[in-house]
């Protein structure tokens, strides 16, 4: 779009009292881009955490921001509240570009009221989530806040309210992104578990429902805020955190690459990038990677890289669930969602965080018009008290039940294993994948011929071996579509990818679905 910012062009008649007046505004405008004054900036700056304002001015395209709401200020009367009020009140709210396309920001200001949530607040924000639903793009909200302002009660429960609200209704619309800059603790947690993506900044952002001290009083655990709640936990432990960054900087970049991967509303597709990277690149490599020993791992991360434009690979949940690997990438300059077993850890194996992981993925790219490539390595679903307690049943069909709702272009590769219940939830040919290719190593069974023989004691480990495990008795019954030469794997995506360009597939009418939660 290429928005600019530019207030030189102000046309007036009446010099001298104009002149008085755009002073005033730009006196005001001065002030209350100072937030909560200097001493509260140089605090936050202290702590190793920029502000509001420098957050987005990184976020965004130079010179791109319009700021909305600058002079609004909280109506809040108790607690003799009316003597403190700071315009903007405690958030910097507006649009800009990313890469040129239009985006909608909200960044709580920590320096105002510690970034607590007023009615005003709320307000502002719901402003701009509604303008990014109107206008069909992204919304990114950035969080830096003592939670809930106290003095407000009610009010401030109910700006929540209004802010879930929109994210519930904004889901599957346009993107919605999380930054957590800062504390993020109480209900307000769940705005961000709300949204497509949160990205946390390590040492300096924390999530939890509440603090090291209650935690204390009430279960008489104890534990430091980084342990409880910090970007390192949320990233490896619960998964609440989709990617861990460095420092700010890097988390900004994160969200402005995310961005890139995806359109800015469910009905639009996800831009094109142009690559140099051929279209037609074979890869040698991949005719070797596959161990003759089946119980042998290989890195699925080399795979990826060989296949996608450039190896550039946006990876999700890098650190939570290693046993699957999801992320954006882009073929012949198309967005796709890459999803592949990692038989390094785990043997690959699907136990409930890999389904979770995976499942939330699959229905993000189904939302927003991006085909998946699924590699398939998988030796089932991991069995056991733990996982039978924690209800892998009800999570491992998360997944089945998001690939086999999707109705984006599904290609699907399998490389080696693929048994059982997780054959068919990898994106299998009756949940309605689109092509699905073996590789020459590929074993499609009910499980592996040890396990089999362990059960049918009277049958050949090798009779079995030779009917099941391998690529063409699948084939034989048009289940796989065509058995691949490893090396061609990346033409043969792009060019099924570019079949399915085309692709229109309705589900039927329904009022919402019911998936397994
Ligand atoms: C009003 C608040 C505030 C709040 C902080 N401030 N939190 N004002 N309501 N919730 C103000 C402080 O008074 C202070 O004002 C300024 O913000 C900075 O706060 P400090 O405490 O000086 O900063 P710091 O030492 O960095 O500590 C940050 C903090 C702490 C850990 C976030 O402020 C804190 O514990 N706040 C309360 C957290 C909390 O319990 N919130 C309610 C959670 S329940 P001055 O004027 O001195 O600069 C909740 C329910 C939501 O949120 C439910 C939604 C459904």
């Amino acid at each position: 779009m290429g928005l600019t910012h530019n207030e030189t062009n102000l046309f007036y008649y009446n010099m001298s009292i104009q002149q008085e007046k755009i002073k005033e505004l730009v006196e005001r405008r001065a002030t209350a881009r100072m937030g909560g004054g200097q001493k509260r900036i140089d605090a936050q700056h202290a702590k190793g955490k920029l502000t509001a304002r420098e957050r987005l001015a990184m976020l965004l395209d130079e010179g791109s921001f319009e700021e909305f709401d600058m002079f609004v200020q909280h109506r809040c009367t108790n607690f003799g509240m009316e003597k403190t009020k700071f315009d903007g009140d405690g958030v910097v709210t507006g649009m800009g570009t990313i890469d040129g396309r239009l985006v909608y920001v909200s960044a709580q200001d920590f320096t105002v009221s510690g970034g607590s949530m007023s009615e005003t607040m709320a307000m502002k924000i719901s402003k701009v989530m509604d303008m990014a639903v109107r206008n069909g793009a992204p919304f990114i909200g950035l969080n830096d806040s003592g939670g809930a302002r106290i003095q407000e009660g009610i009010c401030s429960l109910a700006g929540y309210g209004e802010i879930f609200e929109r994210n519930i209704l904004a889901s599957g619309v346009v993107p919605q992104i999380s930054g957590i800059f800062g504390p993020c603790a109480g209900g307000a947690v769940y705005s961000p578990a709300l949204t497509d993506f949160t990205v946390m900044i390590k040492d300096t952002s924390y999530m939890f429902l509440t603090g090291p001290g209650v935690v204390k009083t009430v279960t008489g655990e104890e534990v430091t805020q980084e342990e409880l709640g910090g970007a390192s936990v949320h990233a490896t432990k619960s998964g609440v955190a989709h990617f861990a960054a460095d420092s700010e900087e890097e988390g900004i970049l994160t969200i402005r690459e995310l961005i890139g991967f995806m359109p800015s509303n469910n009905r639009e597709e996800a831009p094109f990038v142009e690559t140099n990277d051929p279209a037609g690149r074979v890869d040698d490599a991949l005719n070797d990677i596959i161990p003759d020993n089946p119980n042998k791992a290989y890195d699925m991360y080399q795979v990826i890289g060989s296949i996608i434009d450039d190896g550039r690979f946006l990876e999700v949940h890098k650190s939570w669930a290693k046993n699957i690997i999801v992320g954006f990438a882009h073929m012949n300059g198309r967005s796709v969602g890459i999803v592949a077993n990692q038989p390094k850890i785990l043997a690959g194996v699907l136990d409930i965080n890999a389904s979770r992981k995976a499942a939330r993925f699959v229905r993000f790219c189904d939302a927003f018009n991006i085909p998946l490539v699924t590699l398939v390595d998988v030796p089932g679903f991991l069995c056991g008290t733990q996982q039978e307690y924690g209800g892998i049943i009800t999570n491992g069909a998360k997944l089945l039940y998001a690939y086999g709702e999707a109705t984006v272009p599904k290609v699907t590769v399998t490389l080696r294993k693929s048994y059982g219940g997780a054959h068919i939830t990898m994106s299998c040919k009756q949940l309605r994948g689109d092509i699905n290719y073996a590789w020459p190593s590929a074993n499609i069974a009910v499980m592996g011929a040890e396990g089999a023989v362990a059960i049918l004691k009277d049958i050949d480990a090798q009779e079995y071996n030779d009917l099941f495990c391998n690529p063409y008795n699948a084939a034989g019954y048009g289940y796989i579509d065509d058995v691949i030469e490893p090396r061609n794997t990346r033409f043969r995506v792009i060019r099924a990818l570019e079949q399915l360009a085309g692709k229109a597939q309705e589900n039927p009418w329904k009022k919402h679905d019911n998936l397994p939660l």
